[in-house]
């Protein structure tokens, strides 16, 4: 056995499920495999900047039943950049080095950090400026970080949106309804293309595919001529109406928050076909529940890759599911370019062979 250690980790951005099937693979790796002590840090960054830092002793004992639980139990927080944090009095206040000193301060030797491409870029700014020996796991169920083909949540999330779609063929078929379904994804429309060829949607629409509503009716015209009462569509937050606006509201921390564009849709459509439709927001619903096997595998698998970096001093570097296998790249190259869905994705041809209506 090596050289002792404490190490951290912490969850940081909007949670999903597999955040605690890798918070129990950390612990596995480290205790079991090379005798470490490992630190959960609560609240993404912002339990760094408490006096005493807030963290909480993660043995073996406890982290035992996290492998089917959703959520993580570290909590996380998807605001507060700490280099520009909002402070009580309304101005923004650069707490960077708060949070490098509580690192230093717990005696750790390297740092877990679980995150999104937004929290993995600030966790990376903190362990360039603090001298903080980093090692980052994907997750997000957008599944938008640049290089890995898997990012931990997104599995289940299809899962969730699939089971959404298989439930309302039923009853749009016994109303003769239109039903749209709205999913999440940010920017890209991972979910909906992938979501809506496993529950056999008739329409699905990605922000990066632009679409016509007359494409639209015409798909539903088709089906109606075939005998076919009822069409089913899914719809990702950030497509645009026709008229080229994201439909979002601000949040109460001036965050941007999407969503209407599944009732935007269905109103369009009840006026260009006259269909009967109705609609469906999965919203959060998506990022809950329990973790599907294959983000436990993810999950397991990346807790268990980024314990042996730091085994072997690799530092700066992000675990990722490349070729069917865990290989690690250094972080920068890893969030340097967006992944949405490429117009040419197997996926988007796959759609497109089956008949499936993109839009366009
Ligand atoms: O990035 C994950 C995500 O679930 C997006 O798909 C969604 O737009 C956003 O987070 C919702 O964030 P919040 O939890 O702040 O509402």
């Amino acid at each position: 056995m090596g050289e002792q250690k404490r190490i951290g980790i912490l969850t940081s951005g909007g949670d999903c499920a597999g955040l605690n099937p890798i918070i129990r693979a950390v612990v596995r790796r480290a205790v079991n495999g090379y005798g470490w002590e490992v630190v959960g840090i609560r609240e993404a960054t912002h339990g760094l900047m408490k006096r005493p830092p807030e963290v909480t002793e993660l043995k073996i004992h406890k982290v035992d039943p996290l492998l089917i639980m959703g959520g993580t139990v570290l909590g996380t927080t998807n605001k507060g950049n700490p280099f520009a944090f909002p402070m009580p009095d309304g101005t923004l206040s650069d707490r960077s080095q708060e949070i490098i000193d509580g690192y230093h301060q717990l005696g750790l030797d390297a740092l877990i950090g679980i995150g999104g491409d937004g929290s993995l870029a600030i966790l990376r700014r903190l362990a360039q400026q603090g001298g903080i020996n980093l090692v980052g796991i994907p997750k997000t169920i957008d599944n938008d970080v640049g290089i890995t083909e898997r990012s931990i949540g997104f599995d289940t999330a299809v899962n969730i949106a699939t089971e959404a779609l298989d439930r309302l063929h039923f009853t749009a078929a016994s109303h003769n309804r239109v039903m749209v379904l709205e999913v999440m994804g940010r920017d890209a429309g991972h979910i909906a293309l992938n979501a809506g060829i496993a529950g056999g949607a008739h329409i699905i629409l990605i922000p990066e595919i632009s679409y016509s509503l007359e494409s639209i009716c015409r798909k539903i015209e088709q089906r109606h001529k075939l005998g076919l009462n009822y069409t089913i569509a899914i719809v990702s937050e950030a497509v645009c109406t026709a008229a080229g606006e994201t439909i979002k509201q601000l949040g109460q921390f001036g965050e941007c928050r999407l969503g209407g564009i599944g009732q935007y849709l269905a109103d369009e459509i009840t006026k260009c076909s006259g269909a009967e439709t109705r609609v469906t927001v999965l919203g959060h619903t998506q990022r809950g529940g329990l973790p599907s096997p294959h983000d436990r595998l993810l999950a397991s698998s990346f807790g268990v890759a980024a314990v042996d970096l730091i085994a072997e001093g690799y530092y700066d570097r992000m675990v990722t599911w490349q070729n069917r296998q865990v290989v690690s790249v250094p972080i920068a190259e890893a969030i340097k370019d967006y992944r949405a869905v490429d117009p040419h994705d197997t996926l988007v041809t796959t759609a497109r062979g089956l008949g499936i209506c993109l839009g366009d």
